[in-house]
């Protein structure tokens, strides 16, 4: 069963591809490499002891994409990741996001249709919640107006999906996985995340200052109205946020989804401070984290973690990983790659 993956050289786009094969489908990639590296395939080699099969087109390309589904005959399903995702960035550069976000998966839904291609993952994210009333999020909670225009793409793309599949005539059934902070690394260390310069994530940067590439980790703000100041996440693990996508492209396929588009949280179901996570980052690796509070980055939300309930009763989905291993699998990563 060929699952084509967008963005499948990325940090969760790798990861699930992994847990692809290993559940028996065929996964194949695109990849424009913006954000990415091809290192990732030797790695997902050293995995899977195979090559997989991946063309370096862009998503937003739509003859480059009919170009992939006319040569991988017989495509079932597509996993959307194929998409900028740093809120900081977001902010400084809109324009970048709403053309490469909006524009992919534009795109995507024109060309689908025309290879007879009806099950669609698509990555949509927890930013689509705004600054929240009250925590934890459920799907049913009212999406508010997005704290950055990285936000703002991933609430545009799920109307997109939403009037489409109200259109006559619509044979597409997606579904919506609002992801929480993916951390961690596979435990074989192969693959993980690999920010290409100055990393705007927290993991990647504390693992970095860890080993000695960046100076010092600047939380951003501890005047928050939080358990201590700083901000709180639902971190999960990147292999347990992969599996959510397993269940999800199985239960297209199985033709099991009671609606054209359905909605699932993938978090854990826990908040985290940025504080707690320095903390337990140092357990984790015994190593002191050199860190300055400064202030808070234009974008942050306070707080917000999921409710996970409809994941686990639908999808059957739960998370398995502690924070203390997916801060332990970060840096056995981050030892991997070194300095
Ligand atoms: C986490 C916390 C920062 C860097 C991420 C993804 C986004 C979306 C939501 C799925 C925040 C703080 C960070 C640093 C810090 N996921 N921080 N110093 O903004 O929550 O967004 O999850 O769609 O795609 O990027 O994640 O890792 O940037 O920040 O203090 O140097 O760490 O303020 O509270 P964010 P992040």
């Amino acid at each position: 069963m060929k699952i084509l993956v967008t963005g499948g050289a990325g940090y969760i786009g790798s990861h699930t591809v992994v847990e692809l094969a290993q559940a028996g489908y065929e996964p194949i990639i695109i990849d424009n490499f913006s954000n990415s590296k091809e290192s990732v395939l030797g790695g997902l080699r050293a995995i899977l002891g195979r090559d997989v099969p991946c063309h370096r087109i862009d998503c937003g390309d739509a003859e480059a994409l009919r170009g992939v589904l006319k040569q991988e005959d017989n495509v079932q399903g597509v996993i959307h990741f194929a998409a900028f995702k740093a809120v900081g960035e977001s902010v400084a550069e809109p324009l970048k996001y709403f053309q490469n976000n909006v524009g992919s998966l534009l795109t995507l839904l024109e060309v689908l249709p025309e290879f007879g291609i009806e099950s669609l993952v698509f990555s949509s994210s927890c930013t689509v919640y705004g600054v929240p009333d009250a925590l934890p999020v459920t799907e049913a909670t009212p999406t508010k107006p997005a704290s950055s225009p990285y936000g703002r793409t991933k609430q545009m793309c799920e109307d997109i999906v939403h009037d489409l599949a109200a259109a006559p005539g619509n044979k597409l059934y997606t579904i919506l996985l609002r992801y929480f902070n993916p951390i961690g690394a596979h435990e074989s260390a192969k693959i993980g995340e690999l920010p290409l310069g100055t990393p705007n994530n927290l993991v990647p940067f504390i693992t970095q200052t860890a080993v000695g590439i960046r100076e010092k980790l600047t939380i951003f703000g501890n005047d928050y109205d939080t358990v201590d100041g700083t901000n709180v996440r639902d971190y999960i693990h990147v292999v347990d946020l992969a599996q959510a996508h397993i269940a999800a492209v199985q239960r297209l396929l199985d033709r099991k989804a009671t609606d054209t588009v359905e909605t699932f949280n993938v978090g854990t179901g826990h908040g985290n401070s940025v504080l707690e996570v320095v903390q337990t980052f140092e357990q984790a690796s015994g190593q002191k984290l050199n860190y300055v509070i400064g202030p808070r980055r234009p974008g942050d939300v306070p707080a917000i973690y999921a409710d996970a309930t409809k994941a686990a009763e639908v999808l059957g989905f739960k998370t398995s990983t502690s924070l203390f291993d997916s801060l332990a699998s970060s840096w056995k990563w981050q030892l991997t790659l070194g300095k």
